[in-house]
């Protein structure tokens, strides 16, 4: 049995996740870490052709509505930091009393994986695990993560940038307040700029309405493609969700699908 396939019998996925009459995906692996000049010069370009061809290598069985949509990162914040580059960024976020969340933390959770990846995704906040190592997605969900990412043929250290939305954990993982999303913003949008991505992933509601300013279902917000700051962004379930809610794994599976598509162009 390939790897993939063990990954996704692991995940209970085997039977769901292959698309009909086609190689599996692990056949066609995308090179995320060196994109060709001409796909990252139209990736950053949102044109309908590209959001068709995403259309059209979606799986059989549940049609794809691909819509493109521009929308600002909410909650920018008015200051302009002077952060010059990634040590600068750490040693803000490793110092910054903003809100609350700094009386309670035990480690920042800046992010992990390669700072010029073509993939940048973003969770949430930084859970119990993620608070003890100081690294983005360490817990349970973060394996699920893993699991899904190896089943699609993508690295997580070397083809992606994992950050969140917030650089703390808030106290019992309640949500972030509108405050400490508002505080944790310019560096969210710095690290965007920053990895340049031809992709960004939201994982989950909370990421998704923070990014794009909006309060619309996850089932609304998936299978479209949106725009910040001018680079591309699919929505789809985060990891945590899928643990309490397996059944929604065979969605989750045909996002990671659409996303090696957009990174394959
Ligand atoms: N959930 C998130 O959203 N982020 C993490 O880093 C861990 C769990």
């Amino acid at each position: 049995m390939s790897r993939s396939a063990f990954v996704l019998q692991e995940m209970g996925l085997s039977p769901l996740w292959r698309p009909r009459g086609e190689p599996g995906i692990q056949d066609s692996p995308v090179n995320l870490a060196t994109p060709p000049a001409e796909a990252a010069a139209v990736a950053t370009v949102a044109t309908p052709p590209r959001a068709a061809a995403l259309a059209s290598t979606a799986p059989a069985a549940e049609p794809t509505t691909v819509e493109v949509n521009e929308a600002p990162l909410q909650a920018k914040l008015p200051d302009v930091l002077p952060i010059q580059d990634w040590d600068s960024l750490h040693a803000h976020v490793a110092a910054c009393q903003r809100c609350e969340l700094a009386r309670t933390r035990h480690n920042v959770v800046v992010g992990r994986g390669n700072q010029q990846a073509r993939l940048l995704i973003i969770g949430e906040a930084p859970g119990e695990q993620e608070d003890r190592q100081g690294l983005p997605f360490v817990g349970k969900a973060g394996q699920l993560l893993e699991n899904m990412l190896a089943a699609a043929g993508i690295h997580s250290e070397q083809d992606v940038y994992i950050c969140n939305v917030v650089k703390c954990r808030p106290p019992g993982n309640r949500n972030p307040a509108p405050a400490e999303i508002a505080s944790c913003a310019s560096y969210l949008q710095w690290q965007i700029d920053s990895v340049k991505p031809d992709l960004i992933v939201a994982l989950g509601r909370f990421a998704a309405h923070t990014l794009l300013n909006s309060q619309a279902p996850i089932s609304t917000l998936r299978k479209q493609l949106h725009h910040v700051q001018g680079h591309p962004l699919l929505v789809t379930f985060h990891p945590a969700y899928l643990l309490r809610s397996p059944g929604e794994k065979a969605k989750a599976w045909q996002d990671w699908h659409q996303v090696k598509c957009q990174l394959a162009g």
